[in-house]
């Protein structure tokens, strides 16, 4: 296409700067303008989609028209920077920093506990920035729906909830007190129940400065004068796209005349989505902001007129004003898309994303156009041949030509007409996750009636979410038109939608039946909401709807999350300086929450730098034939093409760095290129062909076991006598539990950055890892080289979890690798879904059980078969279903017993450590055998739980002696604080009065082995320097993963030196300064370096001591002063050898793990039956944490630990294809929870006064343990779902698999819907996904 070349200047302002761009690129996205142009690297990259929040910021206009600014926050990821022009951005940076001030928002976050590993805070500021510069005085519903697309994978919400709570305009209360009394009003010491100990409550911080808006920045004055100016097209012209934004109507269409391909971008977040998925690009590209006439919004005699580019948001305010001023009669379409509007992606998007761009763009799931179609919204279209209307109907959503805008036409605005007297409207939608979360089926139905009659005069029924367009049941609905609106016509319609809609066995998305039993759920809760309304209107004509059919109506609805948080005080002689024991804030908190916090990505360039694409396998299993990269290395920019032949040493331990002569599972890394830039790396690695021959793969638990294909050898532990066991019970039970896989999710994706040095081959490595020797290790014997010439670096990881202990090595050998072919320095920053691609994660499950009892509910015996999914090699295999084996009992004593575990090799990617390390799979899978016999037994749960826990001091089933009464103290704790009794018979009352809406309780009892199995596994090691003037530098090998490791480092080195913390200073994790670290995981990072720590500063306190004791009153620094003349050293290392931990697998026998930690959760649910939605209503969860070194930290990893666990246990989900492809690679398809899935309550005790004389302080390690009371919410939805099944007389020992989602509760609930729906026989047909569990 010939442009003229000319571009105009592209002028906004970044943080009150003016930038001038003369080269705008149209393809240039903001995000990555901002980090790499502007070097402003606070906002983070989380997936390049728009469904991290990661990347938010602040955008404003000038409205010349209504002389206003309006401010609006946005994902940059997706936002051109083109789209920009007139526009003020404003970045964390320019909410606040440590060099000039720290804004409100950013203080009161990392006051309030609120950051982790600190790589989503950036974007949590900022969506409240947006928020508090339109209100200044929000409500708590606007905070919380600020942060609907605001992903977190650390915290659990409730600290960021709790730090913007004092904002609202509401009581400014940062949490609920057991007592009822304001947090704010004064510090609370209260009582603890059980022991009479000062306890504290709450963790925020109450003093805090208000928000000044006079610091804030003010818009341009330059900008406004723009907007009143700009008058004229402005085009900026790429390298392969040309941006158009005409200024008016007129120019525009003459524009679409001439390129009628060139497509309307207002929001970008579709066509935006289209170019990241497919590459799609434009060439020309028209940007239709500044005509007046798509804004406009005009109310008529019939309805309203929407401006086209109005974004959804703008929509949402505009109805949300309207409705309350019209009849509610006229209102019905209205509240239907206001229902969406709530729930629709995240405020950033909603804020982006236009009206116009949303109904032409109809995607099959996007909510609005089923509602607008049904309610007969118009399009009024304009193009230079004049204007004209058009129905969006059916047939416009389906694409039909005649029905359809044409190419030269564009939406100016939409009319949405007022609804009638006789006229009902609903709209539907169920998602995976409440909110920030595309439709898995949605819906926009309508009747009208003869007017005072139930007689159907129109009817229309459109699906979303089933087919590749919205659909609509026509046929059906005509022939319904004429009867009455009754039983027997509801179930008419059921069978026609049924007969019209079809969803093929196959479908894409899969979920096939729970989609087709959605369709009859939408309309029967259709029929009910109808039925009511019409009794409203005509109370005489028309009877009330019984209870049991009320209760259908309405959807689950979540409230305000409150939190409690009881911890013990510190001893009152304890002295006011020393910070142990005190919840003190993250020692990043604040540079995490202004965005000067430095992940690998926000490393400066270094000259020279080279970026890393990877070439990955589409085949599970194949021979590599051939590789061919010489059309990538023509590809302009890329340097080097690098395979296994480049690795001059090893090419990985266990598991290539580059794939050989074989693929192994689909995603294994075969070759990288290496470019000048990203785009360019990634261009030539499309160009890269692979040929390949296949082999059969194993992809499934199943199929491995039928081959054989294990990675390790059987694991086994024997305890009693089984045999005797099952002869002597009165009941056996035999079943099986399934528990999917999960991905790591941790917000900074693998990242490194290597570079070469000039002398001695040395490199320099930065990277996200908990493990820096292995990096090292591996890196070195990939080169070739001594240990000693690579130098790794971690300041901080942005998340892990257990996912970055042995991934990171093999990305660091393979950017090495390419350092070293091309003695450049190269940075390889994975992009969400290669990451998800290529790694594996926590390990699918599958148990087999055969339990032995008496009807008293006692458990004899028991007989475990345990299998995980390894992947494809061995990884962290081993150790996962060792811990599986040995932890399986949980806190039950099951006197005879025999666990056996495989670890089966397929080929998938090799699944590795997850938090928890296998014990959340066998310790579900042990709860559910303890369901199965109270369900046989008829006996509560929590009795059976009871009869078998642990009692007194007792044996493990490795015969490892250990003391259960503090298992029991969290127990009755729990029971107590939980008021589990009363609660229990409140959920029971519920439960009979609704039919399709269940609540239900459950309280998880947990014994946790803290550590690892090996000594071995627990060294540590610390450096500890003091420098002349006093201050200290202290160094470990644990590393910072959003755990708050050196922050309890630096608390622990303030109390063994006696100094205030500001005298202390962390800088990095190193193996140039402590070597041989091992990987921070397994929740004893923290203590085992904390030990290293604490020796290092003893040997230099004992040294300091001749000083001292010449000296008594005199200070810090002259003590340090007169050391050093008197050549005493300053820096010593300190070492912890371990605690001594074995297991001997021949004997079965062992001191497995440093000690227990107990912990108890009590959680309530309340489910939708006729959806599969459910609400996490309250949890208590009380922990024995001992001395809390901070509570503010633990309490923050039971909290976040948790919420991860509600994530595996209800709602992540991962899906493969049956060729063993991962279809589930980005927070579009993988829904870790968000702010909506946390309790509504969810409070948090520390017992008190219990004592570990094993870790340092009498401390105990939290990071893992919280995770699997996420448990108590999965047993709460069994319970509930079991109500409804008793309700419907169907057998109650029924099977859930994990994770619980939306459509495993729905399905649970059999009921007269999930029986009209078409069945497909396994076998019969190629399912979308397949089980690998
Ligand atoms: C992370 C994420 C989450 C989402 N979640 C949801 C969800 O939960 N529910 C839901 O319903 N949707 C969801 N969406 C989809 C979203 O609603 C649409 O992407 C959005 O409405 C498109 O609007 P836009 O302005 O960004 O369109 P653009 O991407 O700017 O344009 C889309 C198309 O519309 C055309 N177009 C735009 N305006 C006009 C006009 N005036 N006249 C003619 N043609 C025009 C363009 O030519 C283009 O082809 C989500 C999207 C993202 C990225
Ligand atoms: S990076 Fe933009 S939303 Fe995730
Ligand atoms: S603190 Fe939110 S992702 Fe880590």
């Amino acid at each position: 296409m010939a442009c003229p070349q000319q571009s105009d200047e592209l002028i906004f302002f970044v943080n009150g700067r003016k930038v001038i761009e003369r080269q705008a690129d149209p393809e240039e996205l903001l995000l990555y303008y901002l980090r790499k142009k502007l070097r402003l690297s606070g906002t983070k990259y989380g997936c390049g989609i728009g469904g991290c929040g990661a990347c938010t910021v602040m955008i404003s206009t000038y409205d010349p028209v209504a002389k206003q600014i309006q401010h609006r926050p946005a994902n940059s990821c997706l936002l051109p920077i083109c789209s920009l022009h007139g526009a003020a951005v404003t970045t964390v940076e320019g909410v606040g920093s440590i060099k000039t001030r720290i804004h409100p928002i950013q203080e009161r976050l990392a006051k309030c506990h609120g950051s982790q590993c600190g790589f989503c805070t950036p974007g949590m500021v900022m969506s409240i920035y947006a928020l508090l510069r339109n209100h200044a005085e929000p409500s708590m519903e606007q905070i919380i729906s600020a942060l609907d697309g605001n992903l977190c994978r650390c915290t659990g919400y409730r600290p960021i909830i709790d730090s913007y709570r004092s904002f609202a305009r509401e009581p400014t209360c940062c949490q609920l007190r057991e007592t009822g009394q304001c947090c704010l009003d004064q510090e609370e010491r209260v009582c603890s129940s059980s022991t009479g100990d000062q306890t504290h409550s709450g963790l925020c911080n109450p003093e805090f400065p208000p928000v000044d808006p006079t610091q804030e920045f003010i818009f341009p004055p330059e900008l406004m004068r723009m907007a009143q100016e700009q008058l004229r097209t402005l085009i900026f012209h790429g390298k392969r796209t040309t941006w158009i934004s005409p200024a008016s109507l007129n120019e525009l269409l003459a524009l679409k005349a001439k390129y009628p391909k060139a497509p309307l971008v207002v929001g970008n977040t579709s066509v935006g989505l289209k170019k990241t998925h497919h590459d799609a690009y434009h060439p020309i590209i028209l940007h239709p902001v500044r005509i007046p006439e798509m804004y406009v919004v005009s109310s008529t005699n019939d309805g309203l007129v929407i401006g086209a580019a109005c974004c959804l948001a703008q929509l949402r305010d505009i109805l949300m004003e309207a409705v309350p001023k019209l009849p509610e009669e006229k209102t019905k379409i209205y509240q239907a898309l206001l229902q969406h509007l709530r729930t629709l992606a995240g405020e950033q998007i909603r804020s982006m994303a236009s009206l116009g761009g949303h109904i032409v763009s109809r995607g099959s799931n996007w909510d609005l156009n089923p509602v607008l179609s049904v309610g007969k919204s118009v399009l009024n279209l304009a193009s230079e041949d004049g204007e004209r209307q058009v129905l969006l109907n059916d047939q416009f959503l389906a694409g039909c030509e005649h029905a359809d805008i044409k190419p030269k036409e564009v939406i100016v605005s939409v009319f949405i007409p007022y609804s009638m007297k006789d006229d009902f409207i609903s709209a539907f939608r169920q998602a995976e996750r409440q909110k920030n979360a595309l439709s898995i089926v949605n819906s926009g139905m309508r009747v009208l009636f003869s007017p005072g009659t139930d007689i159907i005069v129109d009817l229309s029924i459109l699906y979303g979410g089933i087919g590749s367009t919205t659909l609509s049941a026509r046929k059906s609905c005509e022939k319904l038109i004429g009867r009455r609106w009754n039983d027997q016509m509801l179930s008419e319609a059921c069978r026609l939608v049924l007969e019209e809609i079809l969803i093929p066995s196959s479908a894409p998305g899969g979920r096939v039946e729970y989609r087709r039993t959605l369709l009859v759920s939408f309309l029967f809760r259709f029929y009910l909401e109808v039925l009511h309304g019409l009794h409203q209107m005509y109370p005489f004509r028309y009877a009330e709807l019984s209870q049991e059919k009320r209760s259908a109506l309405g959807m689950l609805q979540n409230g305000v999350p409150q939190g409690v948080q009881i911890y013990q005080d510190v001893d009152s002689g304890q002295s006011p300086q020393d910070p142990v024991g005190r919840p003190i804030m993250h020692q990043s908190g604040i540079k995490h929450a202004t965005g000067e916090a430095v992940y690998i990505d926000d490393i400066r360039p270094v000259d020279g730098e080279l970026s890393l694409a990877v070439v990955t396998s589409i085949r599970a299993h194949a021979k590599i034939i051939s590789i061919d990269a010489s059309e990538a290395l023509r590809v302009p920019g890329v340097v080097d093409v690098v395979t296994a032949r480049d690795v001059p040493g090893e090419n990985g331990k266990d598991e290539q760095a580059y794939a050989e002569d074989k693929v192994i599972c689909v995603g294994q890394i075969i070759c990288a290129v290496v470019a000048e830039s990203v785009t360019q790396a990634k261009c030539g690695a499309e160009k890269v062909k692979i040929v390949y021959e296949d082999l059969e793969p194993i992809l499934t638990i199943e199929d491995a076991i039928k081959h054989k294909s294990y990675i390790t050898e059987e694991r086994k532990i024997e305890k009693g006598d089984i045999e005797k066991g099952f002869e002597s019970a009165d009941e056996i039970i035999e079943g099986e539990l399934h528990v999917g896989g999960q991905e790591h999710f941790y917000l900074e994706t693998n990242s490194v950055l290597v570079i070469p040095r000039v002398e001695d081959k040395e490199m320099d490595v930065y990277v996200s890892t908990q493990h820096a020797t292995d990096v090292q290790e591996l890196v070195a014997s990939a080169l070739n080289l001594q240990s000693n010439k690579i130098m790794c670096h971690v300041k901080r990881v942005g998340g892990a979890f257990g996912g970055k202990i042995t991934k990171p090595s093999l990305f660091a050998v393979i950017a090495a690798v390419a350092a070293n072919k091309t003695g450049r320095p190269v940075r390889f920053v994975l992009e969400r879904n290669t990451d998800m691609l290529t790694t594996g994660g926590r390990h699918p499950f599958f148990g087999k059980y055969k339990v032995g009892f008496m009807n008293d509910g006692r458990i004899i015996a028991a007989d475990f078969q345990c299998y995980i999914n390894g992947g494809c090699t061995k990884d962290e295999s081993e150790l996962v279903i060792e811990y599986i084996v040995l932890k399986v009992d949980n806190a039950y004593s099951i006197p005879n017993l025999r666990v056996r575990g495989h670890a089966c090799k397929t080929n998938l990617p090799s699944n590795t450590a997850f938090r928890g390390f296998g014990f959340p799979q066998a310790g579900l899978f042990v709860e559910t055998c303890i369901v199965a016999v109270a369900t046989q037994t008829g006996l509560p749960h929590e009795k059976v739980r009871e009869i078998n826990m642990y009692k007194g001091v007792n044996l493990t089933s490795f015969k490892e002696e250990f003391d259960a009464e503090n298992l029991w103290k969290c127990w009755e704790e729990c029971l107590d604080k939980s008021d589990y009794y009363s609660r229990k018979a409140m959920v029971e009352e519920f439960n009979m009065k609704n039919y399709w809406k269940k609540k239900g309780i459950a309280i998880i009892p947990m014994k946790f082995s803290v550590g690892f199995n090996a000594t071995y596994f627990h060294q540590a090691g610390a450096l500890v320097h003091i420098y002349i003037d006093g201050s200290v530098l202290v160094t470990h090998g644990g590393i910072e993963l959003g755990q708050g490791i050196h922050t309890k480092m630096l608390q622990i080195a303030s109390r063994e030196l006696k100094i205030p913390l500001s005298y202390i200073h962390f800088c990095e994790t190193s193996t140039t300064t402590v070597p041989n670290g091992k990987y921070t995981a397994g929740s004893v990072g923290t203590e085992i370096n904390a030990r290293a720590v604490q020796d290092a500063c003893q040997i230099l306190w004992k040294r300091l001591e001749p000083i001292r004791r010449d000296n008594p009153n005199g200070k810090w620094e002259d003590w340090i002063s007169e050391a050093h003349k008197q050549s005493i050293s300053l820096s010593a290392t300190g070492y912890f050898k371990g605690y001594v931990t074995n297991m001997n697998w021949d004997t079965k026998k062992g001191h497995a793990f440093p000690y227990f930690l107990f912990g108890v959760a009590c959680s309530e649910v309340e489910i939708d039956c006729l959806t599969g939605a459910h609400k996490n209503i309250r949890t208590d969860i009380v922990m024995d944490a001992c001395f809390s070194i901070n509570p503010a930290i633990d309490i923050g990893q039971i909290e976040g630990a948790f919420i991860q666990g509600v994530g595996l246990y209800t709602l992540e989900e991962i899906y493969f294809s049956p060729e063993g492809e991962q279809l589930t690679l980005g927070p579009d398809t993988y829904k870790i929870p968000a702010i909506c899935d946390i309790p509504e309550q969810i409070r948090v005790y520390l017992l008190p006064n219990s004592c570990n004389s094993i870790a340092i302080y009498s401390s105990k390690g939290m990071g893992e343990a919280g995770f699997f009371l996420g448990s108590s919410v999965f047993f709460a939805i069994r319970d509930a779902v079991a109500a409804a099944r008793k309700e419907r007389g169907l057998p109650l020992d029924f099977t859930l698999n994990s994770p619980l989602t939306v459509e495993r509760i729905r399905m649970a609930c059999d009921d007269v819907f999930t029986e009209m729906i078409p069945k497909d026989k396994p076998g019969t047909y190629k399912p979308w996904a397949i089980n690998v569990d």
